[in-house]
């Protein structure tokens, strides 16, 4: 373990542009269930019933009360962790330039990064499905489920269900992230879901080194991943920061 966690901060040290994937896993520490897996989402409700945008226009109040309305209530309370910490500290070394999260809960915003692509959207934010007017989700009024818009429309998260495109802004950008740095660091995502999962494969064609922290193995590890770290996100950037700190010096914060 402490030769992986010495490469990666060695990697990280003679890089000049970190890109971080992240998904849910780096916010279980945070509180917030992750989708797959043993306690995940997807274990107690069917996506395709409640997460996918056909259900959502099918039924919106059904999806409003099962799913959007408890993720609601997780996210709220939900502060960042040392994985999110982690990242910023990486930032102000001046290593890391952007997060591409593939969560909808602000939390890498929270911790201090300044240069994050929402992959999949956000929960902080409502769009109305009538009149397109989009708000703040702590200006909505959830007393009647579904919430309505003042032009009558009903309220929707502005993240990605199943079967929406990714926004193109946060494609784009993202691709050229993946495209432009030495080091990937990918964590806390099983890497199933396409195409955010296919961001590590674009780094590595174009130079980089991938680093993936994750307690399981994923498609990526032992193919894509050129170092795969067991472990908790915030346990092994803490690890890899104490090592990179005597390489590199201390982080001024
Ligand atoms: P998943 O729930 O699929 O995977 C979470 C990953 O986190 C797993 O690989 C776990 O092994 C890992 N993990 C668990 N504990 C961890 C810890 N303490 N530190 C680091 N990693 C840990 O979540 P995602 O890969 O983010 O999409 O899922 C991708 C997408 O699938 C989500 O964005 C969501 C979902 O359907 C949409 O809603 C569109």
């Amino acid at each position: 373990m402490d030769r992986l966690i010495d490469k990666a901060a060695e990697d990280i040290a003679a890089a000049r542009s970190v890109t971080a994937l992240t998904g849910a896993g780096v916010s279980i520490e945070s509180g917030i269930p992750p989708f797959r897996g043993k306690g995940g989402l997807w274990e107690k409700i069917d996506p395709m019933e409640y997460a996918h945008i056909d259900a959502f226009r099918r039924d919106p109040e059904k999806v409003w009360q099962v799913l959007i309305k408890s993720m609601a209530d997780v996210l709220g309370s939900a502060r960042p962790n040392d994985a999110h910490f982690g990242l910023v500290r990486l930032e102000k070394m001046g290593k890391l330039k952007t997060v591409i999260t593939q969560n909808v809960d602000g939390l890498h915003q929270a911790a201090g990064n300044t240069d994050v692509i929402e992959f999949h959207g956000s929960f902080a934010r409502q769009c109305c499905t009538d009149c397109g007017k989009q708000c703040q989700s702590s200006e909505v009024n959830m007393d009647a489920i579904p919430p309505r818009c003042q032009c009558g429309g009903i309220y929707r998260p502005d993240c990605v269900f199943f079967g929406e495109m990714i926004p193109p802004d946060a494609l784009l950008r993202s691709r050229a992230a993946a495209a432009s740095c030495d080091v990937m660091l990918v964590m806390g995502t099983s890497a199933m879901v396409q195409p955010a999962a296919h961001m590590p494969v674009l780094a590595r064609e174009n130079g980089a080194r991938i680093i993936e922290i994750n307690p399981e193995s994923t498609p990526l590890t032992g193919s894509v991943s050129d170092c795969f770290i067991p472990g908790s996100g915030g346990r092994i950037m803490n690890a890899i920061l104490a090592r990179l700190e005597r390489l590199c010096g201390p982080v001024h914060e």
